[in-house]
């Protein structure tokens, strides 16, 4: 099968990595992939958004499956331009109408309270409606959850203590602070738990495959302080999510979901991404993706000891049938390596020593390009030094060893991923 990958970061590597594993790859190729991917298939100077110059790439080189990583092309419509235009391709990833899941968190809200699938008590306002929006407000005990209702590259959700600070920022967000990502706002009801990441593949038929459970690290300081990140790291399995605590989140969560696209007609071949909250034994849904997490993938496939072009190829057909998806017992750490001064500004082009020296290791690059031979930085999150271990510790402490080879200046990481599951 030749596989066409659309993305560049480390959710792309680990994609990538587990794909080149299996005999059905017959030719991988990454777009535009980065300073790492080329290790596992070919790099493609590629833009995933522009549609025709896929479609053309495609046709050339007789892409039989193309797997979109990330979500912008996705709520751009990826997936119904190929449907048109190249009936035969197998695409991993929904149309537009089913994209709506991350691409309005209206949408998501009114799909869940129409579903009955347990999430935060909500409303959503317009500038019209910005009066009724402070009154909801005021029914509500602090912290107040402000989310714009597009895609805001992970930056569109606001959570305020103060309500006179809440009612301000809800006025500005209104008034265009995210552009038209945020000419509606959802404000919702602030939940407390932990939280961790299900990724389920459908075929659009009823069929689906729960992946490993995931948990990311987003902010940017140890200790979940500081600004948020992408994510700094990642761990799976996660100690809360039993087999008890998944069996309420397929039966409440992720079977309704499922069932409720297809009753709506939308066709989701892909994956789901159900950020969930774990409120007092219950799982609860914060969000939903259509992609992949970053960096949970760098852990998931790890744990993924299945061949995952089958399971692709099948769920992209419709048919996921009795195809089985095994998990790997053993755990997975990844440590994310990034640029001095990210989230905020940082410096790139900076060369990275010590890759090779790296063995107990899979170092998944995100932001890394070539340059005249050199591997150098190219965005804000850098390598993800992803590890198996025979538990969560013996993982991360092969993660923070394979994190202290790698160089560049400025290089930080977090040194307490996964600390809330160690022994104490
Ligand atoms: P989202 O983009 O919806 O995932 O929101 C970003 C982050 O904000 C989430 O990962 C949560 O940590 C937090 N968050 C979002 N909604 C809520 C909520 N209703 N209650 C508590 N935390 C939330
Ligand atoms: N790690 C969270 C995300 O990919 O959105």
């Amino acid at each position: 099968m030749k596989i066409l990958l659309l993305g560049s970061g480390g959710r792309e590597a680990a994609l990538a990595w587990k794909m080149a594993q299996s005999p059905e790859t017959e030719k991988l190729f990454i777009a535009p992939g980065n300073g790492g991917t080329g290790n596992y298939g070919t790099n493609v100077p590629l833009k995933p958004t522009d549609f025709e110059a896929v479609g053309s790439f495609v046709d050339e080189n007789g892409i039989d499956l193309l797997v979109v990583g990330n979500e912008d092309p996705l709520v751009a419509g990826i997936t119904d331009f190929m449907a048109e235009t190249r009936p035969e391709l197998l695409v991993v990833g929904p149309r537009k109408a089913g994209a709506m899941l991350e691409g309005s968190k209206d949408f998501a809200k009114l799909f869940m309270s129409e579903e009955g699938i347990p999430t935060a008590r909500y409303k959503s306002f317009t500038a019209e409606t910005l009066a009724e929006g402070e009154r909801f407000l005021e029914t509500l005990k602090a912290p107040y959850v402000l989310k714009a209702d597009g895609l805001a590259a992970g930056k569109g959700v606001l959570i305020i203590n103060d309500l006179a600070e809440a009612k301000k920022e809800l006025a500005e967000m209104l008034g265009g602070m995210f552009g038209a990502s945020s000419a509606t706002v959802v404000i919702e009801e602030f939940l407390s738990g932990i939280e961790c990441s299900v990724f389920v593949l459908t075929d659009g038929r009823g069929g689906y495959r729960i992946l490993p459970v995931a948990k990311d690290y987003k902010r940017i300081g140890e200790g979940d302080t500081g600004l948020n990140t992408g994510g700094m790291g990642a761990v799976s399995p996660v100690a809360f999510a039993d087999e008890a605590w998944m069996k309420k989140v397929e039966e409440r969560i992720v079977r309704p979901t499922v069932e409720g696209l297809i009753r709506r007609g939308i066709d989701y071949r892909g994956f789901i991404f159900l950020g969930l909250i774990n409120v007092d034994g219950e799982p609860m849904v914060i969000e939903y993706n259509v992609r992949m997490g970053d960096p949970e993938t760098e852990v998931v496939m790890l744990r993924v000891e299945s061949d995952l072009v089958p399971l692709l190829a099948a769920a992209a057909k419709g048919e996921l049938g009795d195809l089985p998806l095994k998990e790997d017992p053993r755990a997975a750490s990844t440590v994310m390596l990034v640029s001095g001064g990210y989230p905020g500004a940082y410096a790139k082009g900076i060369e990275i020593t010590g890759t090779g020296d790296v063995d107990e290791s899979i170092l998944f690059h995100a932001g890394t390009a070539e340059k005249d031979g050199h591997l150098v930085t190219a965005g804000g999150r850098v390598i993800a030094a992803s590890s198996y271990g025979t538990d969560l510790a013996d993982a991360l402490a092969k993660s923070y060893r394979s994190a202290a080879k790698v160089n560049f200046d400025g290089k930080y990481f977090r040194r307490d991923i996964g600390n809330e599951f160690l022994p104490k």
